[in-house]
């Protein structure tokens, strides 16, 4: 994105900057930390590189604002932030973060590494709004979790400024790992699991919901990206809970103190997730409420 600055832009060398979401999680890379707002990420591993700006997540109105600098290379974001706890944007924001990239020339960068390949519903989270980023991010669901493979897709005009030789790394085109990531694919359109995600995802939000729970303060996500929120005095609960339902042979991961993440394989049955829904049940009611 910064080459794209430079070249295409004219941005003038090394004042390009990129703005990121507040919340956003990219890794545990000098450069994601470096733009992380969250002090589990970056505490204690400055000092950090330069020229990121941070704007809320979900508000146009501060992008706009943070798009007055003519040295903004590219905007980077997460269609849902999800190690955030699932934060569901407002519909329209995508579309909107579209419109502003494109008024202002930015480069619109979707990290779907968590959002992508059927998760929420939709082959992209993008795909729910009909828009098109810039540069698309995918990872994890690639090689359906089974290689370390993961992919950076650009049109020519961004991609071709970095040439042949000047960009590699040693697993990088990893033959056997773009196999199964070509074979993942394919499996994912195959057995529909973009329209398993949708369906099951309904039922699943609406079955936590009718749990009519006092320690759930909130159920939310898209597809088979959902989380709920804790709601007890003891800031540990989520991770208590989670060891509950690791205990009755199911795992979810805590996340930010209060939430509680729910990912399962996108190829889990309605019989099965029923049966996730029982363990949770019978979790919660058991566990002490204050
Ligand atoms: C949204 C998102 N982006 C980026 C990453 C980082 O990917 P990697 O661990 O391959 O660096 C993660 C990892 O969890 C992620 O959730």
């Amino acid at each position: 994105a910064r080459r794209w600055g430079y070249v295409k832009k004219g941005i003038p060398e090394n004042e390009a900057r990129i703005v990121f979401a507040e919340g956003n999680f990219w890794g545990r890379t000098l450069a994601a930390i470096s733009s992380s707002t969250d002090p589990s990420s970056y505490h204690q591993f400055g000092p950090y590189m330069p020229g990121f700006d941070i704007v809320p997540y979900n508000d146009l109105a501060a992008l706009e604002q943070a798009f007055q600098d003519s040295n903004i290379a590219a905007f980077m974001v997460e269609p849902i932030q999800g190690e955030a706890g699932v934060v569901v944007p407002d519909e329209g924001y995508l579309k909107g973060v579209r419109a502003l990239c494109d008024q202002y020339r930015v480069l619109f960068i979707a990290d779907e590494i968590q959002t992508g390949l059927c998760r929420t519903g939709k082959m992209l989270a993008c795909d729910h709004e009909h828009v098109k980023p810039d540069i698309l991010i995918l990872g994890k669901a690639l090689s359906g979790g089974t290689m370390p493979v993961s992919a950076v897709l650009a049109n020519d005009e961004v991609m071709m400024n970095i040439h042949p030789g000047e960009h590699g790394s040693t697993y990088g085109g990893n033959p056997l790992a773009c196999a199964v990531a070509m074979e993942a694919l394919q499996v994912l359109k195959d057995e529909h699991m973009a329209d398993n995600a949708a369906t099951l995802g309904v039922w699943f939000r609406t079955a936590l919901q009718q749990l009519d729970s006092p320690l759930i303060a909130s159920v939310r996500g898209k597809g088979l990206l959902n989380a709920v929120v804790i709601n007890h005095p003891n800031k540990d609960a989520a991770w208590e809970i989670c060891l509950q339902l690791k205990a009755h042979g199911l795992l979810a991961k805590p996340t930010h103190g209060d939430k509680i993440r729910f990912a399962p394989p996108l190829c889990i049955t309605q019989e099965q997730l029923e049966k996730c829904v029982s363990i949770i049940a019978s979790v919660l009611e058991a566990f002490p409420k204050a």
